[in-house]
């Protein structure tokens, strides 16, 4: 059977990626946040896994604002990446696991998720730029199951829903018959606004607050509504949707392993988390 070996939160600035190609890792700016990811690197050697199943935000390379769905899943044999006009190199493509994709297609839907299927899917900086943290300068030992949650257009779907779409793809993959080891991964955030009268702010209680209750008590941060994480951690802060959706995926005891916070990369609180998915109680209350 396929087993979660648990999950890994990161920002996905794009100028993350012009750094990595101008090997700027170890200028005084960049330092605090990619030493982050040695720990990181660590895990992943020991964890070695086959698959990532990506809760990322598209950002309009794939979907725009005429047709935006609120969860998508990937069921492509390969993902490819374009110019986003961020000034960064286009990423080399990922390979998919269109199988592994459709049984969690299967399971969401059955799981009454209203999702749209993407058998041809753009992948953008929000997965490209995590991927190349997480394995800078090697072929890629993982194939993805990207799967888009809108942060992007208004309405969004709720902390709670999210949590749940996490649930229900992780029960998925553990009913999955493939002996695969697999990840998941959250991309975005913390707290960042990119533009209008509050470009550049960042809330760092408010961003601390959410990564101690992340990997514990993930519930108790269903009581803020998307205006509240607005409010809270500007308008693209509500980013940690994937965070949630992350760590709804992790069914067994879930333990902090690692965590970096830097402020910041560009306009944004630069967070990098590592959670082990334990045996436990959560995992039998599925
Ligand atoms: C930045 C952050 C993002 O999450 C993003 O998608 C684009 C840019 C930034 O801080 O520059
Ligand atoms: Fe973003």
């Amino acid at each position: 059977m396929a087993k979660i070996v648990g999950g890994v939160a990161t920002t996905h600035v794009p100028s993350i990626g012009k750094a990595i190609a101008d090997k700027k890792e170890n200028d005084p700016y960049w330092q605090p946040f990619f030493r982050g990811f040695d720990y990181v690197h660590d895990w992943l050697a020991r964890q070695k896994p086959d698959i990532a199943v990506v809760f990322y935000n598209d950002h309009g390379l794939n979907f725009f604002l005429d047709k935006l769905p609120t969860f998508a899943v990937g069921a492509a044999g390969e993902y490819r990446n374009q110019d986003e006009g961020w000034g960064i190199p286009v990423s080399r493509s990922i390979a998919g696991d269109p199988a592994l994709s459709w049984h969690v297609i299967n399971a969401l839907v059955n799981d009454e998720f209203d999702i749209t299927m993407c058998q041809d899917m753009l992948i953008d900086h929000a997965v490209t730029i995590p991927m190349t943290l997480m394995w800078p300068g090697e072929k890629w030992p993982v194939k993805i199951v990207p799967i888009s949650i809108n942060t992007v257009q208004h309405p969004l779907p709720s902390l709670k829903r999210c949590l749940a779409l996490g649930r229900s793809v992780g029960r998925a993959i553990e009913s999955y018959p493939q002996d695969l080891r697999v990840m998941v991964v959250g991309t975005g955030g913390l707290s960042h606004q990119l533009d209008g009268k509050r470009a550049g702010f960042i809330n760092k209680e408010f961003d601390q607050l959410c990564m101690d209750k992340l990997s514990g008590e993930p519930d108790t941060l269903t009581r803020y509504t998307v205006h509240d994480v607005v409010a809270e951690a500007g308008a693209q802060g509500v980013e940690f949707l994937n965070w949630m959706a992350m760590r709804g995926a992790l069914l067994g005891q879930v333990t902090e392993l690692h965590r970096n916070y830097h402020i910041p990369i560009s306009n944004t609180a630069a967070a990098t988390v590592v959670l082990e998915n334990g045996e436990g109680a959560e995992r039998r209350a599925a």
